[in-house]
């Protein structure tokens, strides 16, 4: 078969490790051709392309980024645009094409699929808001790199007897926020999916520093709110898809914090860095598995359908279910972090 291949949306490492699976599976076992579309949605727009074959797929494993290069190019916005993919479908005498990416991605496939066309699916984000799947690739090793900076916040917030507020990505899901504050150990750990409640935030540090412990640790997701607010934001532009960049919420916790408690309080912004460099080698496993399942499924005929780890087996769903809703931290995180904190 002729099977297209591109990658949308935030980059997150492991992409290239489902590229490279897809490749080699499909040319060693089903005699596949690959054409990789560049930039994600645009390239196909653009038709622009790159081969994709064992030579180019080789050495590529443990890289961060994308060899396809990516873009949040919104296809459904433009006029016209869905046929135009489809056209260039045509031209390329594609039978398949695999979409690494998330929702907004994921989106795009399914309109596409719903006008015929033959499109896989891959989930991909670091935010791990997909529904339908346990985990999306990129999640680990970006709450391997926040957990490591939470790590080392530790030693110098105790040097300098302060409060660190640390901020992290997920957009409107709390799971690297949780997950990183659960596992570096945080003090207090503030998700989208709860209202801020700084007063409780401010007794859980001062309790600490009644009981011995003169610095703490708070960890905030980017998409996190206080009451009476809406998200923190950079600018007032929306991308392709309707998202607003957040940030800034760690800086205006910090500042309530320490107007609050009297502690010297410091906020530091992962950003972007919890999306670059090398995969940690679940991502690479959990790449490898769903780009080698997504080619399986594009021979199967299974189309309109996305790969997804369920307990520890991959399995298909569709790809409207997936799109349908973000998935969010439910009861059980939350009352685990809950759980390991004093009652004050
Ligand atoms: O969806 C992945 C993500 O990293 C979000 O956590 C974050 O809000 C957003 O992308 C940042 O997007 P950009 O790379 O366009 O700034």
């Amino acid at each position: 078969m002729r099977v297209g291949m591109l990658t949308g949306g935030g980059d997150c490492p492991g992409l290239n490790a489902v590229i490279r699976a897809a490749v080699r599976k499909g040319i060693q076992h089903y005699g596949d051709e690959f054409i990789g579309f560049m930039e994600g949605w645009r390239g196909v727009l653009d038709n622009n392309t790159m081969p994709l074959d064992l030579k180019t797929t080789s050495g590529i494993l443990q890289l961060g980024g994308t060899i396809l290069r990516t873009s949040r190019t919104n296809v459904r916005k433009i006029e016209g645009g869905l046929e135009k993919c489809l056209e260039t479908f045509k031209a390329n005498k594609l039978d398949a094409l695999i979409a690494i990416g998330g929702d907004d991605t994921q989106s795009v496939s399914n309109a596409l699929v719903e006008k015929g066309a033959h499109c896989v699916g891959v989930p991909k984000t670091i935010d791990n808001d997909l529904s339908g799947t346990d985990v999306c690739f990129g999640f680990d090793t970006a709450v391997s790199i926040a957990t490591e900076a939470v790590d080392r916040l530790h030693s110098t917030a105790e040097a300098h007897n302060r409060v660190i507020v640390c901020e992290v990505m997920g957009r409107d899901a709390g799971w690297i926020a949780i997950t990183t504050g659960i596992a570096g150990g945080a003090d207090a750990i503030l998700v989208p999916e709860k209202p801020i409640d700084i007063e409780e935030v401010c007794k859980l540090i001062k309790y600490r520093h009644d009981h011995g412990k003169k610095f703490s640790i708070v960890v905030v997701a980017e998409g996190a709110k206080f009451p009476d607010g809406g998200q923190a934001t950079h600018g007032e532009k929306l991308d392709a898809f309707g998202h607003a960049r957040l940030s800034g919420i760690g800086q205006t916790v910090a500042e309530e914090i320490e107007k609050r408690t009297g502690y010297e309080t410091r906020s530091v912004n992962l950003g972007h860095t919890q999306r670059g460099g090398t995969p940690s080698a679940y991502d690479r496993m959990l790449a490898t598995r769903y780009g080698s399942a997504a080619i399986d499924l594009v021979h199967a005929g299974k189309f309109g359908r996305l790969v997804v780890l369920r307990g520890t087996e991959i399995q298909d769903i569709a790809i409207k279910d997936a799109i349908a809703k973000t998935r969010t931290v439910g009861d059980d995180l939350l009352n685990l972090a809950k759980g390991l904190q004093p009652m004050v």
